[in-house]
């Protein structure tokens, strides 16, 4: 049976979202957090993050992801992170963000390959047997990069590795390149998971078919339907009010992770991070609507409309 993670995604997959595909009744196999930022000084142990791990009330097991380009200070992270209920530790080596790549990490670990394979072997040093993966790209600039990247990732010692197949090039756009994948599942001595655009049951079939991973990652195809993964399992897709119980639940959920911190503006803006991924199903009249929307009643009276067209 194939595996199934919801993939990371900052501000989005959070304990709010989490909670969501609990009440709904379609959760993945694995979670993982957005990344924690590790510095030589320091670990910006975000909340956000922290209560993803905290405060999982789903039974699904969570791996706790850094950031970062010091092997020192990962190690020095990953061992405090192992401290908290997780189950496991991932390396981002994905992060196309400048301001993560300026200091040799996220993505900017694949322009230095033999850094990368360093901070791999410490991590793998430290983290116990069974519990270290790497999140990757394809490369930096080129695709082909991979086949150079592949032994390094195999004398890394990953206990799992999951690929966007795509290069910090090409940020969120353009085809995944699936074919890179079934190298790494051909050549690496650990399960590969592919991720990158699984929208449809017909995209998840092309990367088990094609690819021959052992495991899907699901980001933004999640937000927008995130029943996928009942579906994956041979459930059902969702009726129209199923989406709108999807859209509820997300609203209740946001509501109550933003605590006494909310205010009306402030919980719309919240929940417009979530539907960013979710406008492709909505009219063009309803969308402009959210987009504009200052308040959560009238966010919810969008919602029923939807549904009821
Ligand atoms: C808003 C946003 C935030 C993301 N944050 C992270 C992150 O913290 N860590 C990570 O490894 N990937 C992050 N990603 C990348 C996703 O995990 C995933 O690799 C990418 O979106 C491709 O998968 P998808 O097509 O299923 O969304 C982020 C992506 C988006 C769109």
């Amino acid at each position: 049976m194939i595996r199934l993670a919801l993939a990371p995604m900052q501000d989005v997959t959070d304990l709010a979202f989490m909670r969501t595909l609990l009440r709904i009744g379609s959760l993945p196999d694995l979670f993982i957090t957005a990344y924690f930022r590790s510095t030589r000084t320091t670990c910006a142990m975000a909340e956000a993050n922290l209560r993803c791990i905290q405060e999982n009330e789903t039974g699904v097991p969570i791996l706790a992801q850094l950031a970062g380009s010091e092997a020192a200070a990962l190690c020095r992270d990953a061992e405090a992170l192992l401290q908290l209920p997780v189950a496991g530790i991932n390396l981002n080596a994905g992060c196309p963000s400048p301001l993560v790549n300026r200091h040799g990490a996220g993505a900017g670990l694949l322009r230095e390959p033999e850094h990368f394979l360093e901070i791999m072997q410490a991590l793998r040093g430290v983290v116990p047997a069974g519990l270290f993966s790497v999140k990757c790209r394809l490369g930096w600039a080129e695709a082909d990069e991979f086949t150079d990247l592949l032994p390094l990732l195999a004398a890394g010692g990953a206990d799992e590795v999951m690929v966007h197949a795509r290069t910090r090039r090409q940020l969120y756009g353009g085809e995944p390149q699936r074919d890179y994948v079934t190298r790494a599942v051909q050549s690496l001595p650990c399960p590969v998971w592919g991720n990158g655009d699984i929208i449809t049951m017909d995209d998840a079939a092309a990367w088990v078919r094609e690819a021959g991973v052992a495991g899907l990652l699901i980001g933004r195809g999640a937000v927008r339907n995130p029943y996928i993964f009942r579906m994956l399992r041979g459930g059902n897709a969702p009726t129209r009010e199923e989406m709108l119980h999807y859209y509820m639940v997300l609203t209740e959920e946001t509501d109550r992770i933003l605590h006494t911190k909310r205010t009306p503006a402030g919980h719309c803006n919240r929940m417009k991070k979530y539907l960013a991924f979710c406008y492709p199903d909505f009219s063009r009249e309803d969308e402009y609507a959210l987009r504009r929307c200052k308040d959560i009643d009238d966010m919810r009276r969008i919602f029923e409309r939807h549904a009821a067209r």
